[in-house]
């Protein structure tokens, strides 16, 4: 990490907890690389600090921007200037900039970073027919993101029926293009097929999709990243799916909130 001076742009991370956050060491690592003179500190704020936190942060000139955890992802909506599109869509909201007028302009970039993260590993979402397995904050966020690009069909499956047709018609209603519907367990008849659950992070967890239905050729995409390989996509590779591994939906959303906070190469 370059060293602290006077001049040094300041960034955060504003949760509750921020113990287990992954920001600051990667954001961190990338203004190194980039030679930009910032770091990124964890603000550990529970709910009730919010609205106090975020006007501190607004009256700190040599405050960057934000990257917005749980529980405050809904919650800081309100207390913001504008909100881009993509979060005004999902309803949340995990990165913010502090402009050099004091204006808090926020977006949300996890729907974005899994369609980069696809894209970077040569498969475009566009015109492809894409099954959902989940509706919570990471499906909502893909599932608008991949209307946003031109996906031609979206198939939502997920535990709570009513989540996933309570996300399928905000989806088609912001969407029209992109036929979405709530469907069955089963994948087949889909190009695309991604875990957007968090089934998968422990050995023991369910499958998150009937697995017998995945085919060869298909693109098996998860969004879990510890363990790489999880068992949905364990048996996508014996089944004969390509695999798209979940680091790549984090690594691509880095590169959009840095870009969205305008650090650049020096
Ligand atoms: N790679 C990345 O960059 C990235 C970014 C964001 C999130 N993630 C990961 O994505 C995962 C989901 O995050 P989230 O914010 O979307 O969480 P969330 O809002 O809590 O949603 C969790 C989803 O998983 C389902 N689920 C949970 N336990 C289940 C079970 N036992 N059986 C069936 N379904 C179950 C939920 O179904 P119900 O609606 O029925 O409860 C819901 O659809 C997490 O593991 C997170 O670490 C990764």
């Amino acid at each position: 990490m370059s060293r602290v001076t006077g001049r040094t742009a300041v960034l955060g991370i504003l949760g509750d907890p921020v113990v287990q956050a992954r920001s600051p060491q990667l954001l961190n690592d990338r203004m190194a690389e980039l030679g930009f003179d910032g770091v990124l500190v964890p603000l550990h704020v529970p709910a009730e600090g919010l609205a106090a936190a975020v006007a501190g942060l607004r009256a700190i000139r040599s405050f960057r921007g934000v990257v917005v955890t749980m529980p405050h992802k809904q919650a800081i909506i309100p207390l913001l200037d504008e909100l881009a599109s993509e979060g005004a869509q999902v309803g949340a909201c995990n990165i913010v900039r502090r402009d050099p007028d004091g204006r808090l302009v926020g977006s949300m970039f996890d729907g974005e970073g899994f369609v980069a993260g696809l894209r970077q590993s040569g498969h475009d979402v566009r015109g492809r027919r894409i099954f959902v397995a989940g509706a919570g904050g990471a499906a909502s966020g893909i599932a608008f993101a991949l209307g946003r690009h031109g996906a031609a069909a979206l198939t939502l499956h997920n535990r709570g029926e009513a989540r996933a047709a309570a996300l399928a018609a905000r989806v088609q209603a912001a969407w029209p293009a992109m036929a979405v519907t709530v469907g069955t367990a089963t994948p087949a008849g889909h190009d695309i097929v991604i875990n957007a659950t968090s089934l998968g992070m422990k050995p023991d967890d369910a499958l998150p999709l009937d697995i017998t239905g995945l085919q060869p050729g298909m693109i098996a995409a998860e969004i879990i990243m510890q363990p790489e390989t999880t068992a949905f996509l364990a048996a996508g590779q014996a089944r004969g799916c390509i695999l798209h591994y979940g680091q790549a939906m984090l690594a691509a959303q880095l590169d959009l909130m840095l870009a969205f906070l305008e650090i650049k190469r020096k």
